[in-house]
C-alpha cells in the first residue's frame, strides 16, 4: 500500500463522522435549507484545526492547491509580482503562483531540503512581493531568517504546510510564522481525507479574502447567496461536508500520528547509528519536524544511486514529481513575458526562464538524498522502501538492518 500515514490509520472515527452527515442529508458545507439537523463537519474542522494549530483563521478548501491560490489572492499577488519559491516542491508551489499571473522565482534548498535562508536575498528584485517556505518532508523551514528577511525588505510569507501538518518550529506550529500558509490532506499527507486542504491566518483581512476567493467571493460564514455583498472575485473552492467528516476524525488524530511516527524514526535511527557515507538530512527543529522520513545523503552521487538501485528506488533528484529539474510543464517557459508563457499574462520585460540545472547546490544535494519512508509511502516521493506508521519492532529492525548491509557495501 502507498499514502501517508493518515491512510493508514483511517477506521471507526472517520466512519463515524461520514454516517453522520450521511444521515443528516447535508452534504453541502452551508447545509440544505429547510433542512434540519445540519451536522457543521466543515466549519467544526475549520474551529479544530485553527484551535490546534493555533491561529485565529482558517479555511477549509478542496485541495492544497486551490489554498495556495487562496493564499495568493488574498495578498493580492498578481500580474508582474515576483513570489521566491524552492526548486524543490511540488509543481504546485509553482503552477499557483503561475496561475495568479505572478513570477516564480527560483531558490535554491540546503541540508534539510528546504529552501536556503542564505540565498534568498540575492533574489530579490523591486518585483518580489513575497517568499514562500515549503515545509518538505516534514521538516519546517528555517524560519527565523526568513522572517528577519522579509520583515527587512517588506515581503510577505506565504508558508507551505502541504507536507508537514502538524510540524512544530521552535515552539509554534508550521503555518504561524508567515502572513498566511496552506495545508493540503490529500492522501499521501500527514493526515488525509483523500483530498482536501485549508488556509491558515492570525490576520483578519487576509481570512476574509481568502475566504472570498474560495467562495465566489462570499464573506465567511454567509447564509445563503449574499448578493451586494461580494468584495473580490473568485471560484468555488469549497470542502464539502463528506471530505469535512473525515477531515475531523483525522485531525483528532493528529497528535497520535505525529508521536508514533516520532517514535517509530527514532528506533529505525537508532538501531542504523552513525552509517558510513551517509549523514542525515539537516533537521531544523530535531523534535518538531513530522517525522514523516529519513533523508540520507550520501558521500557521492554514485553511492546514493547504488544504494537506491538496491532498494528498487531512486535518489530523489530522479524520483520524479518534486524537483524543478522533472517539471516539463515550466521548463524552457517564461513566465512574465507573453512568449513562451504558459498563461496568456500581460508583456513585461522582465521574463523569467527556467532551465534544467540552474540550481547547482540544489542539483547536487539531491543527486545525493535518498528518502525512507517512515509515515509517507510514496514512488513520486523516492520512499517505496522503508517502514509505515504501523510497523511493529521487527519490521523496523529489518529495514535497519537492510539498509545497514548496503551501505556497508558501498
Ligand atoms: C509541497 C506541496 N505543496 C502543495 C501541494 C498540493 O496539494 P494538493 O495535492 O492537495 O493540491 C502538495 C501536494 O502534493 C505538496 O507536496
Amino acid at each position: 500500500m502507498a499514502g501517508g500515514p493518515g491512510s493508514y490509520v483511517l477506521g471507526e472515527e472517520e466512519k463515524k463522522e461520514l454516517l453522520d452527515v450521511m444521515e443528516s442529508g447535508g452534504l453541502f458545507r452551508y447545509g440544505v435549507p429547510g433542512v434540519d439537523g445540519f451536522k457543521h463537519k466543515v466549519a467544526s474542522f475549520e474551529k479544530e484545526m485553527a484551535e490546534k494549530i493555533g491561529v485565529k483563521h482558517t479555511v477549509a478548501t478542496s485541495s492544497g492547491t486551490g489554498s495556495l491560490l487562496c493564499c495568493l489572492a488574498a495578498l493580492g499577488i498578481g500580474a508582474g509580482d515576483e513570489v521566491i519559491v524552492p526548486g524543490y516542491t511540488f509543481i504546485a508551489s509553482i503552477s499557483s503562483i503561475i496561475l495568479s499571473n505572478a513570477i516564480p522565482v527560483l531558490a535554491e534548498i540546503d541540508k534539510s531540503l528546504t529552501i536556503d535562508p542564505n540565498k534568498i536575498e540575492e533574489l530579490i528584485t523591486d518585483r518580489t512581493k513575497a517568499i514562500m517556505p515549503v515545509h518538505m518532508l516534514g521538516n519546517p523551514c528555517d524560519l527565523d531568517p526568513i522572517v528577519k528577511i522579509a520583515k527587512k525588505h517588506n515581503l510577505s510569507i506565504i508558508e507551505d504546510c502541504c507536507q508537514s501538518f502538524g510540524a512544530v518550529y521552535k515552539g509554534r506550529r508550521a503555518g504561524t510564522y508567515g502572513d498566511i500558509a496552506a495545508f493540503s490532506l490529500n492522501v499521501f499527507k500527514t493526515i488525509t481525507a483523500g483530498d482536501g486542504g485549508a488556509v491558515a491566518t492570525n490576520d483578519d483581512n487576509l481570512y476574509e479574502r481568502a475566504f472570498g476567493f474560495h467562495d465566489q467571493g462570499h464573506k465567511p460564514s454567509r447564509m445563503g447567496v449574499e448578493v451586494g455583498n461580494r468584495s473580490i472575485v473568485g471560484m468555488n473552492l469549497r470542502m464539502n461536508e463528506l471530505t469535512g467528516a473525515v477531515s475531523l476524525a483525522q485531525l483528532r488524530k493528529l497528535d497520535t500520528i505525529l508521536t508514533k511516527l516520532r517514535e517509530k524514526k527514532s528506533k529505525l535511527k537508532n538501531l542504523l547509528g552513525n552509517l558510513p557515507h551517509v549523514e542525515y538530512r539537516k533537521l531544523n527543529d530535531e523534535q518538531g519536524e513530522c517525522a514523516t522520513l529519513l533523508t540520507m545523503i550520501f558521500d557521492t552521487k554514485e553511492n546514493a544511486e547504488k544504494f537506491c538501485e538496491a532498494v528498487d528506488s531512486k535518489p530523489i533528484a530522479y524520483s520524479g514529481w518534486h524537483v524543478y529539474n522533472n517539471m516539463e510543464q515550466v521548463l524552457n517557459k517564461v513566465t512574465g513575458a507573453r512568449a513562451n508563457c504558459p498563461y496568456d499574462c500581460p508583456r513585461y520585460p522582465y521574463g523569467r526562464e527556467y532551465k534544467k540545472n540552474m540550481l547547482p547546490q540544489t542539483d547536487d544535494i539531491l543527486s545525493r538524498a535518498a528518502n525512507i519512508s517512515v509515515g509517507v509511502v510514496d514512488r513520486g516521493l523516492g520512499s517505496p522502501f522503508g517502514i509505515n506508521i504501523n510497523s511493529g519492532d521487527d519490521e523496523i529492525k529489518a529495514a535497519a538492518e537492510k539498509i545497514k548491509g548496503i551501505v556497508a557495501k558501498l
